[in-house]
Protein backbone atom coordinates (compact mmCIF):
# COMPACT_ATOMS: atom_id res chain seq x y z
CA UNK A 1 0.00 0.00 0.00
CA UNK A 2 2.06 2.68 -1.44
CA UNK A 3 2.33 5.95 0.72
CA UNK A 4 1.62 4.28 4.00
CA UNK A 5 3.66 4.04 6.54
CA UNK A 6 4.32 1.37 9.12
CA UNK A 7 2.60 2.48 12.29
CA UNK A 8 -0.19 3.57 9.84
CA UNK A 9 -0.39 -0.19 8.02
CA UNK A 10 -0.35 -1.68 11.60
CA UNK A 11 -3.70 -0.46 12.25
CA UNK A 12 -5.00 -1.45 9.02
CA UNK A 13 -8.37 -3.42 10.19
CA UNK A 14 -10.97 -5.47 8.62
CA UNK A 15 -13.53 -4.80 11.49
CA UNK A 16 -14.43 -1.26 13.01
CA UNK A 17 -16.94 -0.99 16.17
CA UNK A 18 -17.58 3.23 16.79
CA UNK A 19 -20.33 4.14 18.80
CA UNK A 20 -21.49 8.11 19.90
CA UNK A 21 -23.36 8.35 22.98
CA UNK A 22 -27.49 8.14 22.60
CA UNK A 23 -29.06 11.88 22.92
CA UNK A 24 -31.61 12.71 26.12
CA UNK A 25 -34.76 13.51 23.86
CA UNK A 26 -35.85 16.22 26.37
CA UNK A 27 -34.81 18.94 23.76
CA UNK A 28 -33.60 19.03 20.22
CA UNK A 29 -30.20 18.74 19.02
CA UNK A 30 -27.40 21.21 19.28
CA UNK A 31 -23.99 21.72 17.55
CA UNK A 32 -22.45 19.85 20.95
CA UNK A 33 -24.30 16.75 19.79
CA UNK A 34 -23.95 17.21 16.52
CA UNK A 35 -20.22 17.14 17.24
CA UNK A 36 -20.29 14.20 18.91
CA UNK A 37 -21.62 12.26 15.83
CA UNK A 38 -19.28 14.01 13.18
CA UNK A 39 -15.99 13.06 15.22
CA UNK A 40 -17.52 9.30 15.10
CA UNK A 41 -18.56 9.79 10.99
CA UNK A 42 -15.38 10.97 9.89
CA UNK A 43 -13.50 8.01 11.61
CA UNK A 44 -16.38 5.70 10.25
CA UNK A 45 -15.85 7.33 7.08
CA UNK A 46 -12.02 7.24 7.46
CA UNK A 47 -11.58 3.49 7.64
CA UNK A 48 -14.10 2.53 5.46
CA UNK A 49 -11.81 4.94 2.92
CA UNK A 50 -9.04 3.11 3.77
CA UNK A 51 -10.34 -0.40 3.73
CA UNK A 52 -13.39 -0.47 1.35
CA UNK A 53 -14.70 -4.19 2.16
CA UNK A 54 -14.56 -3.08 6.14
CA UNK A 55 -16.83 -4.36 8.18
CA UNK A 56 -18.13 -0.69 10.39
CA UNK A 57 -20.81 -0.70 12.86
CA UNK A 58 -21.10 3.02 13.73
CA UNK A 59 -24.31 3.61 16.61
CA UNK A 60 -25.89 6.54 17.69
CA UNK A 61 -29.40 7.10 18.63
CA UNK A 62 -31.47 8.51 21.56
CA UNK A 63 -31.84 7.92 24.92
CA UNK A 64 -35.55 8.34 25.79
CA UNK A 65 -36.54 6.81 29.47
CA UNK A 66 -35.89 8.95 33.18
CA UNK A 67 -36.90 11.79 35.39
CA UNK A 68 -35.81 14.33 32.73
CA UNK A 69 -37.62 13.35 29.74
CA UNK A 70 -40.70 12.46 31.99
CA UNK A 71 -40.30 16.22 33.76
CA UNK A 72 -39.72 17.82 29.80
CA UNK A 73 -42.85 16.04 28.57
CA UNK A 74 -44.73 16.90 31.24
CA UNK A 75 -43.63 20.21 30.98
CA UNK A 76 -44.82 20.13 27.64
CA UNK A 77 -48.14 18.75 28.12
CA UNK A 78 -47.47 15.87 25.34
CA UNK A 79 -47.59 12.20 26.24
CA UNK A 80 -44.41 11.51 26.79
CA UNK A 81 -44.37 8.65 23.93
CA UNK A 82 -45.18 11.66 21.05
CA UNK A 83 -42.01 13.54 22.77
CA UNK A 84 -39.65 11.01 22.58
CA UNK A 85 -40.83 10.60 19.00
CA UNK A 86 -40.83 13.90 18.12
CA UNK A 87 -37.28 14.68 19.20
CA UNK A 88 -35.71 10.88 18.07
CA UNK A 89 -36.95 11.99 14.03
CA UNK A 90 -35.96 15.31 14.47
CA UNK A 91 -32.17 13.56 15.92
CA UNK A 92 -32.66 11.26 12.79
CA UNK A 93 -33.29 14.28 10.60
CA UNK A 94 -30.64 16.54 11.51
CA UNK A 95 -28.38 13.80 10.60
CA UNK A 96 -29.31 12.81 7.44
CA UNK A 97 -29.01 16.07 6.47
CA UNK A 98 -25.74 16.26 7.47
CA UNK A 99 -24.55 12.93 5.91
CA UNK A 100 -24.16 11.29 9.57
CA UNK A 101 -23.24 7.74 7.80
CA UNK A 102 -24.41 5.82 11.42
CA UNK A 103 -25.08 1.96 10.59
CA UNK A 104 -27.55 1.56 13.72
CA UNK A 105 -30.21 4.19 15.27
CA UNK A 106 -31.40 2.36 18.62
CA UNK A 107 -33.94 4.24 20.86
CA UNK A 108 -33.82 3.21 24.30
CA UNK A 109 -37.78 2.18 24.06
CA UNK A 110 -37.50 0.09 21.71
CA UNK A 111 -39.03 -3.37 22.10
CA UNK A 112 -34.94 -5.33 21.20
CA UNK A 113 -33.45 -3.19 23.68
CA UNK A 114 -35.81 -4.04 26.61
CA UNK A 115 -34.45 -7.72 25.68
CA UNK A 116 -30.80 -6.64 26.19
CA UNK A 117 -31.35 -4.97 29.16
CA UNK A 118 -33.42 -7.55 31.19
CA UNK A 119 -30.74 -9.64 29.94
CA UNK A 120 -28.18 -7.44 31.59
CA UNK A 121 -29.96 -7.23 34.46
CA UNK A 122 -29.97 -10.75 35.59
CA UNK A 123 -26.35 -11.27 34.57
CA UNK A 124 -25.51 -7.85 37.25
CA UNK A 125 -28.33 -10.10 39.92
CA UNK A 126 -25.13 -11.65 41.81
CA UNK A 127 -23.97 -8.22 42.58
CA UNK A 128 -27.16 -6.50 43.07
CA UNK A 129 -29.24 -5.76 46.91
CA UNK A 130 -32.14 -4.31 47.84
CA UNK A 131 -32.18 -1.61 50.61
CA UNK A 132 -32.53 2.14 51.59
CA UNK A 133 -30.08 4.67 49.33
CA UNK A 134 -30.18 8.36 50.49
CA UNK A 135 -28.49 11.33 48.56
CA UNK A 136 -28.57 14.27 46.31
CA UNK A 137 -30.18 13.36 42.96
CA UNK A 138 -29.56 15.68 40.02
CA UNK A 139 -32.16 15.48 37.57
CA UNK A 140 -30.17 17.42 34.61
CA UNK A 141 -27.45 14.89 35.10
CA UNK A 142 -29.47 11.97 36.10
CA UNK A 143 -26.96 11.08 39.03
CA UNK A 144 -26.54 10.97 42.32
CA UNK A 145 -23.99 13.40 43.73
CA UNK A 146 -21.82 13.21 46.57
CA UNK A 147 -21.75 16.41 48.92
CA UNK A 148 -17.91 17.26 47.10
CA UNK A 149 -20.07 17.12 43.67
CA UNK A 150 -22.20 19.92 45.46
CA UNK A 151 -21.98 23.84 45.71
CA UNK A 152 -24.30 25.97 47.20
CA UNK A 153 -25.45 29.11 44.32
CA UNK A 154 -27.87 31.23 45.90
CA UNK A 155 -28.74 29.81 48.87
CA UNK A 156 -29.76 26.81 46.85
CA UNK A 157 -27.76 23.59 46.12
CA UNK A 158 -26.78 22.82 42.73
CA UNK A 159 -24.73 20.03 40.79
CA UNK A 160 -20.63 21.38 40.34
CA UNK A 161 -20.76 19.65 36.94
CA UNK A 162 -24.12 21.20 35.28
CA UNK A 163 -25.12 24.04 37.65
CA UNK A 164 -28.40 22.42 37.95
CA UNK A 165 -29.96 21.70 41.37
CA UNK A 166 -30.33 18.47 43.36
CA UNK A 167 -32.95 17.09 45.57
CA UNK A 168 -32.14 15.00 48.30
CA UNK A 169 -33.58 11.52 47.68
CA UNK A 170 -34.73 8.97 50.63
CA UNK A 171 -36.25 5.63 48.87
CA UNK A 172 -36.09 2.09 48.47
CA UNK A 173 -33.97 0.92 45.79
CA UNK A 174 -31.46 -1.70 44.11
CA UNK A 175 -27.64 -1.10 44.78
CA UNK A 176 -24.78 -1.70 43.21
CA UNK A 177 -21.17 -1.56 45.10
CA UNK A 178 -18.89 -0.42 43.08
CA UNK A 179 -15.73 -1.05 44.80
CA UNK A 180 -15.03 -5.05 44.62
CA UNK A 181 -14.10 -4.00 41.03
CA UNK A 182 -11.46 -1.76 41.69
CA UNK A 183 -8.53 -3.26 41.41
CA UNK A 184 -9.65 -4.91 37.77
CA UNK A 185 -10.66 -1.44 36.39
CA UNK A 186 -7.39 0.09 36.98
CA UNK A 187 -5.79 -2.71 35.05
CA UNK A 188 -8.03 -1.73 32.22
CA UNK A 189 -7.54 1.67 32.49
CA UNK A 190 -3.65 1.06 32.54
CA UNK A 191 -3.31 1.27 29.42
CA UNK A 192 -2.19 4.44 26.99
CA UNK A 193 -4.47 4.65 24.70
CA UNK A 194 -7.39 3.60 26.75
CA UNK A 195 -8.81 7.10 27.80
CA UNK A 196 -7.90 9.38 25.29
CA UNK A 197 -6.92 12.56 25.48
CA UNK A 198 -4.59 11.98 28.56
CA UNK A 199 -6.35 14.28 30.80
CA UNK A 200 -9.18 12.37 30.47
CA UNK A 201 -7.35 9.53 31.89
CA UNK A 202 -5.77 11.37 34.99
CA UNK A 203 -9.07 12.65 35.69
CA UNK A 204 -10.30 9.38 35.59
CA UNK A 205 -7.46 7.70 37.81
CA UNK A 206 -8.02 10.49 40.46
CA UNK A 207 -12.11 9.46 40.32
CA UNK A 208 -11.24 5.66 40.99
CA UNK A 209 -10.15 6.54 44.60
CA UNK A 210 -13.61 7.61 45.26
CA UNK A 211 -15.59 4.59 44.06
CA UNK A 212 -19.01 3.55 46.05
CA UNK A 213 -22.32 2.36 46.29
CA UNK A 214 -24.60 3.30 43.33
CA UNK A 215 -28.05 2.91 43.00
CA UNK A 216 -29.65 0.65 40.02
CA UNK A 217 -33.33 1.55 40.00
CA UNK A 218 -35.84 4.37 41.53
CA UNK A 219 -39.41 3.24 43.05
CA UNK A 220 -41.83 3.77 40.08
CA UNK A 221 -44.05 6.11 41.93
CA UNK A 222 -41.38 8.49 41.57
CA UNK A 223 -39.71 7.85 37.98
CA UNK A 224 -42.08 5.46 35.97
CA UNK A 225 -41.20 6.40 32.67
CA UNK A 226 -38.62 3.66 32.21
CA UNK A 227 -38.08 -0.17 32.00
CA UNK A 228 -38.85 -2.52 34.99
CA UNK A 229 -36.48 -4.30 36.78
CA UNK A 230 -37.35 -7.69 36.07
CA UNK A 231 -39.27 -9.64 38.57
CA UNK A 232 -40.04 -6.30 40.62
CA UNK A 233 -42.68 -4.15 38.81
CA UNK A 234 -42.65 -1.39 42.09
CA UNK A 235 -38.89 -0.28 40.84
CA UNK A 236 -37.55 1.42 37.43
CA UNK A 237 -34.22 0.67 35.69
CA UNK A 238 -31.36 3.60 36.59
CA UNK A 239 -31.46 4.98 33.32
CA UNK A 240 -27.81 5.40 33.00
CA UNK A 241 -27.69 1.55 33.25
CA UNK A 242 -30.65 1.71 30.72
CA UNK A 243 -28.71 3.54 28.43
CA UNK A 244 -24.79 2.23 28.56
CA UNK A 245 -26.88 -1.08 27.51
CA UNK A 246 -27.73 0.30 24.21
CA UNK A 247 -24.07 -0.54 23.19
CA UNK A 248 -24.68 -4.06 23.69
CA UNK A 249 -28.05 -4.18 22.12
CA UNK A 250 -26.57 -2.79 18.98
CA UNK A 251 -24.20 -5.46 18.30
CA UNK A 252 -27.45 -8.21 18.83
CA UNK A 253 -27.03 -8.98 22.61
CA UNK A 254 -27.56 -11.44 24.26
CA UNK A 255 -26.47 -12.98 20.92
CA UNK A 256 -23.46 -10.57 20.50
CA UNK A 257 -22.29 -10.00 16.78
CA UNK A 258 -19.18 -7.58 17.21
CA UNK A 259 -18.13 -7.30 20.57
CA UNK A 260 -16.26 -5.34 22.10
CA UNK A 261 -16.24 -1.70 20.67
CA UNK A 262 -13.18 -0.24 19.07
CA UNK A 263 -14.22 3.24 20.71
CA UNK A 264 -16.85 5.21 22.24
CA UNK A 265 -17.08 8.23 22.12
CA UNK A 266 -18.05 10.47 24.44
CA UNK A 267 -18.37 14.34 25.98
CA UNK A 268 -16.44 15.37 29.12
CA UNK A 269 -19.34 15.67 31.35
CA UNK A 270 -20.14 11.79 31.09
CA UNK A 271 -16.74 10.28 31.60
CA UNK A 272 -17.27 8.83 34.71
CA UNK A 273 -20.39 7.20 33.35
CA UNK A 274 -17.99 5.49 30.55
CA UNK A 275 -14.88 5.09 32.23
CA UNK A 276 -16.16 3.90 35.87
CA UNK A 277 -19.61 2.69 35.76
CA UNK A 278 -20.01 1.12 32.27
CA UNK A 279 -16.63 -0.92 32.48
CA UNK A 280 -17.65 -2.30 35.65
CA UNK A 281 -20.98 -3.36 34.71
CA UNK A 282 -19.43 -5.45 31.96
CA UNK A 283 -16.71 -6.83 34.25
CA UNK A 284 -19.61 -8.03 36.63
CA UNK A 285 -21.10 -9.23 33.88
CA UNK A 286 -18.12 -11.16 32.48
CA UNK A 287 -18.15 -9.26 29.13
CA UNK A 288 -15.05 -7.69 27.45
CA UNK A 289 -14.46 -4.28 27.64
CA UNK A 290 -14.22 -1.37 25.57
CA UNK A 291 -10.53 -1.20 23.48
CA UNK A 292 -11.01 2.72 23.90
CA UNK A 293 -13.36 6.05 24.89
CA UNK A 294 -12.45 9.00 23.56
CA UNK A 295 -13.48 11.82 25.50
CA UNK A 296 -14.35 15.41 23.71
CA UNK A 297 -14.54 18.86 25.28
CA UNK A 298 -17.56 21.16 24.95
CA UNK A 299 -18.47 23.61 22.53
CA UNK A 300 -19.47 27.17 23.80
CA UNK A 301 -21.42 29.89 22.55
CA UNK A 302 -19.22 33.30 21.84
CA UNK A 303 -17.42 32.05 25.42
CA UNK A 304 -20.47 31.20 27.01
CA UNK A 305 -21.98 27.88 27.96
CA UNK A 306 -24.81 27.38 25.56
CA UNK A 307 -28.45 27.38 27.96
CA UNK A 308 -32.18 27.33 27.13
CA UNK A 309 -32.42 30.42 30.05
CA UNK A 310 -29.29 32.48 27.94
CA UNK A 311 -31.35 31.40 24.61
CA UNK A 312 -27.80 31.16 23.40
CA UNK A 313 -28.38 27.40 22.20
CA UNK A 314 -27.68 26.47 18.17
CA UNK A 315 -29.64 24.14 16.06
CA UNK A 316 -27.29 23.02 13.81
CA UNK A 317 -30.03 22.92 11.20
CA UNK A 318 -30.86 26.70 11.46
CA UNK A 319 -26.93 27.37 11.41
CA UNK A 320 -26.83 25.45 8.21
CA UNK A 321 -29.34 27.54 6.60
CA UNK A 322 -26.29 30.32 6.84
CA UNK A 323 -23.00 28.43 6.56
CA UNK A 324 -24.44 25.30 4.76
CA UNK A 325 -24.49 21.56 6.24
CA UNK A 326 -20.52 20.82 4.70
CA UNK A 327 -19.85 24.73 6.27
CA UNK A 328 -20.73 23.65 9.60
CA UNK A 329 -19.15 20.34 9.30
CA UNK A 330 -15.96 21.69 8.38
CA UNK A 331 -15.91 24.57 10.95
CA UNK A 332 -17.17 22.01 14.06
CA UNK A 333 -14.01 19.37 12.96
CA UNK A 334 -11.64 22.21 11.97
CA UNK A 335 -12.12 23.93 15.05
CA UNK A 336 -13.14 21.19 17.89
CA UNK A 337 -10.34 20.19 19.45
CA UNK A 338 -10.73 17.11 22.14
CA UNK A 339 -8.69 18.07 25.45
CA UNK A 340 -10.36 21.64 25.17
CA UNK A 341 -13.18 23.73 25.35
CA UNK A 342 -14.29 25.01 21.42
CA UNK A 343 -15.52 28.43 20.71
CA UNK A 344 -18.67 28.88 18.06
CA UNK A 345 -18.86 32.60 16.67
CA UNK A 346 -20.38 33.57 13.97
CA UNK A 347 -17.74 35.95 13.06
CA UNK A 348 -15.11 33.03 13.10
CA UNK A 349 -16.72 30.50 11.33
CA UNK A 350 -17.70 33.43 8.15
CA UNK A 351 -13.57 34.22 8.16
CA UNK A 352 -12.41 30.30 8.16
CA UNK A 353 -14.89 28.99 5.68
CA UNK A 354 -14.52 32.00 3.41
CA UNK A 355 -10.11 31.45 4.26
CA UNK A 356 -10.27 27.93 3.54
CA UNK A 357 -13.18 26.76 1.57
CA UNK A 358 -13.92 29.72 -0.57
CA UNK A 359 -10.12 30.97 -1.51
CA UNK A 360 -7.37 28.39 -0.39
CA UNK A 361 -9.40 25.52 -2.19
CA UNK A 362 -12.48 27.19 -4.31
CA UNK A 363 -10.52 29.77 -5.69
CA UNK A 364 -7.43 27.80 -6.62
CA UNK A 365 -10.03 25.17 -8.80
CA UNK A 366 -11.52 27.89 -10.29
CA UNK A 367 -7.83 29.38 -11.52
CA UNK A 368 -7.16 25.70 -13.01
CA UNK A 369 -10.33 26.68 -15.02
CA UNK A 370 -10.02 30.16 -15.97
CA UNK A 371 -10.14 30.65 -20.04
CA UNK A 372 -6.79 31.75 -20.00
CA UNK A 373 -5.41 29.17 -18.79
CA UNK A 374 -7.37 26.15 -19.43
CA UNK A 375 -9.81 27.06 -22.20
CA UNK A 376 -10.77 23.33 -23.14
CA UNK A 377 -10.69 22.20 -19.34
CA UNK A 378 -8.18 19.54 -19.47
CA UNK A 379 -6.71 17.98 -16.80
CA UNK A 380 -3.39 17.85 -18.56
CA UNK A 381 -0.77 14.40 -18.58
CA UNK A 382 2.11 14.25 -16.70
CA UNK A 383 5.71 15.22 -18.95
CA UNK A 384 8.09 13.40 -17.24
CA UNK A 385 10.64 15.46 -18.51
CA UNK A 386 9.05 19.15 -17.46
CA UNK A 387 8.62 17.08 -13.91
CA UNK A 388 12.05 16.25 -13.45
CA UNK A 389 13.31 20.15 -14.37
CA UNK A 390 11.18 21.22 -11.69
CA UNK A 391 12.26 19.22 -8.88
CA UNK A 392 14.94 21.56 -9.05
CA UNK A 393 12.69 24.69 -8.39
CA UNK A 394 12.21 25.37 -4.82
CA UNK A 395 8.81 26.15 -4.65
CA UNK A 396 7.58 22.64 -6.16
CA UNK A 397 10.11 20.70 -4.04
CA UNK A 398 8.17 21.88 -0.93
CA UNK A 399 4.83 20.97 -2.52
CA UNK A 400 6.21 18.03 -3.51
CA UNK A 401 7.52 16.81 -0.06
CA UNK A 402 4.08 17.77 1.46
CA UNK A 403 2.36 15.79 -0.59
CA UNK A 404 4.12 12.37 -0.53
CA UNK A 405 3.82 12.33 2.76
CA UNK A 406 0.26 13.92 2.94
CA UNK A 407 -1.64 10.20 3.09
CA UNK A 408 0.62 9.45 5.95
CA UNK A 409 0.21 12.72 8.32
CA UNK A 410 -3.15 12.85 7.93
CA UNK A 411 -3.71 9.47 7.89
CA UNK A 412 -2.29 9.20 11.42
CA UNK A 413 -4.24 12.34 12.37
CA UNK A 414 -7.29 10.57 11.69
CA UNK A 415 -6.54 7.42 13.07
CA UNK A 416 -6.57 9.28 16.36
CA UNK A 417 -9.62 11.47 15.88
CA UNK A 418 -7.36 14.37 15.62
CA UNK A 419 -9.16 16.00 13.08
CA UNK A 420 -8.53 19.77 13.04
CA UNK A 421 -4.69 18.42 12.88
CA UNK A 422 -5.25 16.32 9.60
CA UNK A 423 -7.21 19.43 7.93
CA UNK A 424 -4.61 21.60 9.46
CA UNK A 425 -1.98 19.83 7.08
CA UNK A 426 -4.21 19.81 4.06
CA UNK A 427 -4.77 23.42 4.16
CA UNK A 428 -1.21 24.05 4.42
CA UNK A 429 -0.32 21.86 1.69
CA UNK A 430 -3.22 23.98 -0.82
CA UNK A 431 -1.83 26.92 0.70
CA UNK A 432 1.54 26.08 -0.90
CA UNK A 433 0.00 24.98 -3.98
CA UNK A 434 -1.51 28.61 -4.49
CA UNK A 435 2.10 29.83 -3.79
CA UNK A 436 3.11 27.52 -6.20
CA UNK A 437 0.82 28.39 -8.54
CA UNK A 438 1.44 32.32 -8.30
CA UNK A 439 5.52 31.80 -8.41
CA UNK A 440 4.96 30.15 -12.06
CA UNK A 441 2.29 32.63 -13.52
CA UNK A 442 0.78 30.22 -15.40
CA UNK A 443 -1.08 33.41 -17.32
CA UNK A 444 2.19 34.12 -18.59
CA UNK A 445 3.05 30.75 -19.26
CA UNK A 446 0.02 30.33 -21.54
CA UNK A 447 1.89 32.91 -24.03
CA UNK A 448 5.25 30.77 -24.18
CA UNK A 449 5.86 27.69 -22.81
CA UNK A 450 2.85 24.76 -23.09
CA UNK A 451 4.84 22.42 -21.55
CA UNK A 452 5.40 24.26 -18.56
CA UNK A 453 2.06 25.41 -18.42
CA UNK A 454 0.54 21.95 -18.36
CA UNK A 455 3.09 20.67 -16.01
CA UNK A 456 2.08 23.33 -13.17
CA UNK A 457 -1.63 22.93 -14.36
CA UNK A 458 -1.62 19.02 -13.74
CA UNK A 459 0.72 19.64 -10.35
CA UNK A 460 -2.04 21.98 -9.25
CA UNK A 461 -4.93 19.33 -10.17
CA UNK A 462 -3.12 16.75 -8.45
CA UNK A 463 -2.95 18.80 -5.00
CA UNK A 464 -6.84 19.94 -5.63
CA UNK A 465 -7.79 15.77 -6.04
CA UNK A 466 -5.48 14.73 -3.35
CA UNK A 467 -6.72 17.45 -1.10
CA UNK A 468 -10.56 16.20 -2.03
CA UNK A 469 -9.99 12.96 -1.24
CA UNK A 470 -8.26 13.52 2.15
CA UNK A 471 -11.31 15.47 3.10
CA UNK A 472 -14.04 13.30 2.24
CA UNK A 473 -14.48 11.94 5.76
CA UNK A 474 -14.69 16.05 6.86
CA UNK A 475 -17.13 17.70 4.16
CA UNK A 476 -18.16 14.10 2.62
CA UNK A 477 -21.01 15.96 0.22
CA UNK A 478 -18.30 18.97 -0.53
CA UNK A 479 -15.44 16.80 -2.02
CA UNK A 480 -17.99 14.85 -3.79
CA UNK A 481 -18.85 17.92 -5.87
CA UNK A 482 -15.26 18.65 -6.54
CA UNK A 483 -13.90 15.21 -6.91
CA UNK A 484 -16.99 15.14 -9.80
CA UNK A 485 -15.75 18.19 -11.32
CA UNK A 486 -12.42 17.03 -11.67
CA UNK A 487 -14.07 13.62 -12.85
CA UNK A 488 -11.88 11.80 -9.92
CA UNK A 489 -13.12 8.27 -10.03
CA UNK A 490 -10.56 6.30 -7.99
CA UNK A 491 -11.47 8.07 -4.21
CA UNK A 492 -9.81 5.54 -1.61
CA UNK A 493 -7.18 6.42 1.07
CA UNK A 494 -4.60 4.72 -1.19
CA UNK A 495 -4.82 7.55 -3.67
CA UNK A 496 -3.97 10.30 -1.87
CA UNK A 497 -0.97 10.15 -3.77
CA UNK A 498 0.58 12.17 -6.56
CA UNK A 499 0.31 10.43 -10.04
CA UNK A 500 4.20 10.79 -10.06
CA UNK A 501 4.76 8.70 -7.48
CA UNK A 502 1.59 6.33 -7.06
CA UNK A 503 2.00 5.54 -11.20
CA UNK A 504 0.45 1.76 -10.65
CA UNK A 505 -2.78 2.72 -8.54
CA UNK A 506 -3.18 6.07 -10.48
CA UNK A 507 -6.13 6.54 -13.21
CA UNK A 508 -5.87 10.12 -14.28
CA UNK A 509 -8.69 11.89 -15.11
CA UNK A 510 -8.71 14.04 -18.67
CA UNK A 511 -10.99 16.65 -18.43
CA UNK A 512 -12.84 18.95 -16.08
CA UNK A 513 -16.02 18.99 -16.08
CA UNK A 514 -17.82 22.77 -16.97
CA UNK A 515 -20.68 22.54 -14.20
CA UNK A 516 -20.38 23.65 -10.29
CA UNK A 517 -18.04 26.00 -10.81
CA UNK A 518 -18.51 27.71 -7.84
CA UNK A 519 -17.59 25.23 -4.78
CA UNK A 520 -18.17 27.50 -1.64
CA UNK A 521 -19.83 30.54 -2.09
CA UNK A 522 -18.14 33.50 -0.20
CA UNK A 523 -20.30 34.63 2.92
CA UNK A 524 -20.83 37.85 3.96
CA UNK A 525 -19.02 39.72 6.36
CA UNK A 526 -20.21 42.66 7.88
N1 LIG B 1 -28.01 10.38 27.32
C1 LIG B 1 -26.73 10.67 27.85
C2 LIG B 1 -25.69 9.77 27.18
C3 LIG B 1 -25.91 8.30 27.34
S1 LIG B 1 -24.74 7.37 26.47
C4 LIG B 1 -24.92 5.83 27.01
C5 LIG B 1 -26.37 12.12 27.58
N2 LIG B 1 -27.06 12.72 26.62
S2 LIG B 1 -26.86 14.25 26.20
O1 LIG B 1 -27.83 14.46 25.16
O2 LIG B 1 -26.96 15.10 27.35
O3 LIG B 1 -25.42 14.41 25.66
C6 LIG B 1 -24.96 13.64 24.59
C7 LIG B 1 -23.58 14.04 24.18
O4 LIG B 1 -23.55 15.41 23.76
C8 LIG B 1 -22.56 13.93 25.30
O5 LIG B 1 -21.36 13.35 24.81
C9 LIG B 1 -22.30 15.35 25.68
O6 LIG B 1 -21.01 15.56 26.20
C10 LIG B 1 -22.45 16.03 24.35
N3 LIG B 1 -22.64 17.44 24.52
C11 LIG B 1 -23.61 18.07 25.23
N4 LIG B 1 -23.36 19.41 25.22
C12 LIG B 1 -22.23 19.65 24.52
C13 LIG B 1 -21.55 20.80 24.11
N5 LIG B 1 -21.91 22.02 24.47
N6 LIG B 1 -20.47 20.62 23.30
C14 LIG B 1 -20.07 19.39 22.88
N7 LIG B 1 -20.71 18.30 23.24
C15 LIG B 1 -21.73 18.40 24.13
O7 LIG B 1 -25.47 12.63 28.23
Amino acid sequence: MCGISNKFKNMYKTSYFITTPIFYVNANPHIGHLYSALIADASARFQKLCNPSINVIFSTGTDEHGLKVQRAAEANKVSVENYCQNISNYYETTFRKFNISHSSFIRTTSKKHNVSVQHFWKRLQPHIKKGKYNGWYCTADETFLSEDQIEIINGMRVSKESGRPVEWTEEDNYKFDLRPFKEKLVDWLNHQERIKPKIFHDILLREINYLYEISLSRPKHRVNWGLTVPGDDTQTIYVWLDALVNYLTISGYPEIKMWPPDVHICGKDILKFHGIYWPIFLLAAGLKLPKQIFVHSHWKVNDEKMSKTKGNVVDPIEASHLYTESGLRYFLLREGTAHSDGNYSDLKIRRILNAELADTMGNLLNRCCGKAINPNMIYPDLDSIAIEKLLLDSKFKELNTRLNILSNTVGNHYEELNFYKGIDEIIATLQCCNRFFEYNKPWQLAKNDAIKLSCVLHITLETLRISALALQPIIPALTNKILNKLNVKSRNWNHVTPSWINKDQYDCPKYINKENNILFKKLVIN
